[in-house]
């Protein structure tokens, strides 16, 4: 049944009739100044490439298909980004902004609206696009550029105004007159175009200019003169539009990023007692009332329940907690931790280890591969590797799982309420059933069959006088 006048449907009608948006996202040229032999938008911010954020921002912001200009090392540039389904253009030659979008034509849509975005620009938020389509549609601009107000605005283009504060042009540094530079309003190199009004534009480039480039800049000018809008948008945060050219601004653009997704944890109720100190990836998730201390880093589909205390100097990666897990200084790996277990100090949880709730994983103690049932506690300095082990064990100080013999690994099995004494090797592949004892000490090399004692070491003897014989 079709309810014509609910918002739902007004708010889809609307869609149907907004425009497309396409993003365009440069990233053809070197970057020397980072002295790298990586492609400069590779370089990472907390475990994600430069490129990749601009290309999830795009599609936060609603760009239905993202197109990415390589160039420079270009193979590598493609295999590096992370996103699916992205189209790529190659400008072999840089020969400036306009040239690299004009190597995109076959992309530019004249039904849609085209977002051109920069690759090493990784701040930009897909709110703030959002706004900007706003203004671009609502305002019927032929483009709209977003400028900043700033203290040094050395080596940028200068947004030109006329008198009466509209758009005239843009002019690059190194193209303009001592009086133009004395011009604190420059472009970021953020735009989105009429699709039409682009690719009319594009057509009328040339590059007679100091650098001898064709200048996406020069568009603007072009698309007033045609009688376009063009409207020129004040940033009202100038980090944003932060580029990063240098190691330097590379750790910069990471510090402004990490504060920036801290916070949004934070107001999501997460206390985080050293927001400087704590470095959580994009994707991470994390539930209300989690604490985390100090020196904590966690890494990429991270998710850590409520209620749960990490840290202080922890590292999770691709791992799920579930609540009230208490983690400090501890590494996981690609595991999985149930409720109410705590792990720690010092314990190392490597990938596929699937733990239950209120399981003990203390100090000194390694745990791989394995699955390790509730209330099961490995309190301390053990190995357990390619293990299978049930609910309520117990496994003493010192305790071993041996997987390999040198050539292959091998799996150990331990059923329910086992105790495993301590300093006990279990030699792969071997089982102990539900409810038995392991001597302290023993090196099990056959399978143990449930409820009783198993012991596999040497029996104890007391030999009289023999201290009266080696004097
Ligand atoms: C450009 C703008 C300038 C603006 C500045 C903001 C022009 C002509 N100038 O400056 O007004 O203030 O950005 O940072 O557009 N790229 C290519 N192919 C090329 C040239 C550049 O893909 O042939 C890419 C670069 O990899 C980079 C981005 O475009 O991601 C900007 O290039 P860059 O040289 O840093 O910008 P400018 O031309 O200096
Ligand atoms: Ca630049």
């Amino acid at each position: 049944m079709k309810i014509l006048d609910s918002p739902e449907t007004a708010a889809a009608e609307e869609e149907v009739y907004m425009k497309n948006l396409k993003a365009i996202i440069l990233a053809a040229g070197e970057g020397s100044r980072m002295k790298s032999k990586k492609p400069k938008v590779l370089h990472e911010i907390l475990h994600k490439t430069m490129v990749d954020y601009v290309i999830d921002t795009a599609k936060d912001c609603g760009a239905e298909q993202v197109c990415v200009v390589v160039g420079h090392k270009a193979e590598e540039v493609k295999a590096g980004i992370a996103n699916d389904g992205v189209a790529f253009a190659l400008q072999a030659e840089q020969k400036g902004t306009g040239h690299a979008v004009m190597m995109a034509g076959d992309f530019i849509d004249e039904n849609s609206d085209m977002m051109i975005l920069y690759g090493d620009t990784p701040l930009i938020t897909g709110e703030t696009l959002k706004n900007l389509v706003e203004t671009h549609r609502k305002e019927g601009h032929g483009v709209t550029v977003v400028s900043a107000l700033v203290e040094n605005p050395t080596g940028y283009g200068r947004i030109l105004r006329d008198e009466n504060n509209g758009f005239r042009k843009i002019v690059e540094h190194k193209d303009a007159t001592e009086q133009e530079r004395l011009v604190k309003e420059i472009n970021t190199g953020i735009y989105i175009f009429n699709g039409k009004a682009l690719k009319n534009s594009l057509g009328k480039l040339d590059n007679h200019n100091a650098q001898g480039e064709y200048y996406l800049t020069d568009c603007l000018e072009l698309i007033l003169q045609d009688g376009g809008k063009v409207g020129a948008e004040v940033a009202a945060d100038a980090d944003e539009f932060f580029g990063v050219n240098s190691r330097v601004q590379l750790a910069e653009a990471a510090g402004i990023m990490k504060r920036r997704i801290n916070r949004r944890h934070m107001e999501n109720g997460v206390t985080i007692i050293d927001p400087d100190h704590t470095y959580i990836d994009s994707g991470v998730k994390i539930g209300m009332d989690t604490v985390i201390l100090p020196g904590c880093v966690l890494e990429g589909n991270t998710v850590v329940g409520e209620d749960c205390e990490i840290g202080p100097h922890s590292r999770l990666v691709d791992t799920k907690l579930g609540n009230g897990v208490q983690f400090q200084h501890s590494t996981a790996l690609e595991s999985e931790i149930g409720n109410d277990t705590t792990v720690g100090p010092y314990a190392y949880i490597r990938p596929n280890c699937h733990i239950g709730n209120r399981v003990k994983i203390g100090d000194f103690v390694e745990v791989k591969n394995s699955t390790i049932g509730d209330g099961t506690k490995i309190p301390h300095l053990s190995y357990v590797g390619d293990t299978d082990a049930g609910e309520r064990i117990n496994f003493g100080c010192g305790s071993i799982m041996v997987n390999y013999d040198g050539k292959k690994k091998h799996r150990t099995t331990i059923g329910d309420d086992v105790f495993v004494g301590c300093n006990v090797n279990l030699v792969a592949p071997v089982t102990v059933e539900k409810g038995s004892y392991i001597a302290a000490g023993s090196t099990i090399t056959k399978d143990v069959p449930g409820e009783v004692l198993a012991v596999a070491r040497a029996r104890q003897q007391i030999i009289e006088g023999w201290i009266e014989k080696r004097k």
